[in-house]
């Protein structure tokens, strides 16, 4: 149970530190969640302010949620041990999903964060490079055609729990690590998707934002 709170309290104030905002903040003195899409992810930084400021967003933003993942795989290592039933991995993923509820719901600025598809990613390249590829590949063919970000950060957290699912059962791990590993990117894939619910309207509606268009 310690290790469990303490990687859910990890993750939470990692994932707390939004650095679209602290970019924004620090390199034009003002809140990218004013702009756009109102968002503050890299996405709405990358449409308001431009490439740099984007690259450090994504920096930041995949950095703290590496530092989650591999910090949740060391408590759980070392307080529960790797011959346990949960393999240290588990508390990789248990720290993932608190960062994100600390991305989309930060502490330290006003519970107004972003939509978590840069927390999920460094999640997926700390825990799995292999998934991350895989998903990163699709995400790129999918923008080469629509030049929506939405569609593919919704496209790639759908098919976020089958790929790793897959995954854990090729790598020949036990039936209730994957079971545990499946179910908790089963919960960041419903965050990722409920926290683009405004980009599902506007996709619906044809009025979504696409890269290179003037809309
Ligand atoms: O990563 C978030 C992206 O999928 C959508 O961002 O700003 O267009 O709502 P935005």
């Amino acid at each position: 149970i310690a290790a469990c709170v303490l990687t859910a309290l990890a993750g939470y104030l990692l994932g707390s530190i939004l650095f679209g905002v602290l970019v924004s903040k620090t390199m034009f003195n003002e809140d990218v969640r004013t702009h756009g899409s109102g968002n503050a992810g890299m996405t709405n930084v990358l449409r308001t302010y431009g490439k740099l400021p984007a690259v450090l967003t994504i920096i930041g933003d995949v950095g703290k949620s590496v530092a989650a993942a591999s910090l949740g795989r060391l408590l759980f290592a070392s307080l529960i041990g790797t011959d346990a039933l949960l393999a240290p991995v588990c508390g990789a993923y248990l720290a993932a999903i608190f960062c994100m509820i600390g991305h989309s719901r930060p502490l330290y600025f006003g519970f107004k964060g972003g939509k978590c598809v840069l927390v999920g990613a460094g999640a997926a390249l700390s825990i799995s490079p292999i998934v991350c590829g895989i998903l990163l590949l699709v995400f790129l063919i999918q923008f080469a055609f629509s030049r929506i970000v939405s569609l593919g950060s919704i496209m790639v957290a759908a098919l976020f729990p089958v790929v790793t699912l897959i995954y854990w059962v090729v790598c020949g791990v036990n039936v209730p690590t994957v079971i545990f590993n499946t179910l908790c990117c089963v919960i960041m894939a419903t965050m990722v998707i409920w926290l683009h619910r405004s980009n599902i309207e506007r996709l619906k509606n044809g009025t979504e934002y696409r890269f290179g268009s003037q809309k």
